[in-house]
């Protein structure tokens, strides 16, 4: 098992790809901490995690807030301990508008959970992380930040932010042992891309579009890079952006 005994703290895991990393780290045997502002769905998360045979606590927090940043860290070292393993997966889509039509209110709300939500995470880890004598942490960014997308500005600069954000967190505490890298999926079926849908079946053009699999990812296909990126086997990567994109991006 890639992480046996350690313990893992993850966003949005009520959900999507942090509900597959949650299940996948604790089915590689980690103690896992699944946090999100849905309190029914993360429920949900823990308990399938204890059926399996597995161990999780559910934390109801919203990322964006520090007192609930800092609670989750610290329920979680209170249960469990320090969290070797801390995946800052938490996100939203937003509203989709073009630069003027956007409103503060719309650009701030994004900004406020994807990029300070992600600081927030790391702010209150970090020091127990140092403490424990090291760990990973990995960010969720999208390729969003790095190409552009039509409606998605304050999208592109929240993950962007995060790529940033990610660089500097691993500068800074590389000599603490603590690797940090950023995930940069393409399109994934999850809810979220399903609300971006409007619940309509991705269109087989769109498809050959954003991959040259013609097919989107499962979220379990990204929670396995994450896993890797959690364990020892990526104890030389830090300060990385991984994309995980089928090829979207490389024309
Ligand atoms: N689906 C994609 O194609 C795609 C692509 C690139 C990046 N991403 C990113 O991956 C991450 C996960 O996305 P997903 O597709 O699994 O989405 P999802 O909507 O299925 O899951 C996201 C989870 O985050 C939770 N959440 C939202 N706001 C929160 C907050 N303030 N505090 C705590 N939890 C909160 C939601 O309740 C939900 O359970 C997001 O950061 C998203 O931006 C998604």
């Amino acid at each position: 098992m890639k992480l046996a005994n350690k313990i893992a703290m993850i966003t949005g895991a009520g959900s999507g790809m942090g509900k597959a990393a949650a299940i996948l780290f604790a089915k590689e045997g980690a103690r896992v901490a699944a946090v999100d502002v849905n309190e029914a769905q993360v429920k949900e998360t823990a308990a399938a995690i204890a059926a399996a045979g597995g161990h999780a606590i559910a934390i109801r927090a919203d990322v964006s807030k520090s007192d609930d940043a800092r609670r989750m860290v610290e329920e979680t070292a209170a249960k469990f301990g320090p969290p070797a393993g801390v995946y800052n997966n938490a996100g939203i889509e937003g509203d989709s508008n073009y630069i003027a039509n956007m409103t503060e209110e719309q650009f701030d709300h994004v900004i406020a959970i994807n990029l300070r939500g992600v600081f927030l995470g790391m702010k209150y880890a970090l020091p127990h992380m140092v403490k424990a004598g090291g760990g990973s942490i990995i960010n969720q960014a999208s390729i969003a930040g790095m190409i552009a997308v039509k409606g998605g500005a304050a999208y592109s600069a929240s993950k962007a932010g995060v790529i940033a954000l990610t660089r500097v967190a691993a500068l800074e505490y590389g000599r603490y042992n603590i690797r940090v890298n950023a995930i940069c999926p393409g399109a994934i079926e999850t809810p979220m891309a399903q609300r971006i849908r409007k619940g309509e079946p991705p269109k087989p053009r769109a498809l050959n579009r954003i991959s040259v699999f013609g097919r989107m990812a499962e979220a379990d296909e990204i929670a396995k890079v994450a896993l890797f990126l959690a364990s020892d086997d990526a104890s030389f990567a830090t300060g990385a952006p991984f994309v995980i994109d089928g090829g979207w991006t490389i024309s």
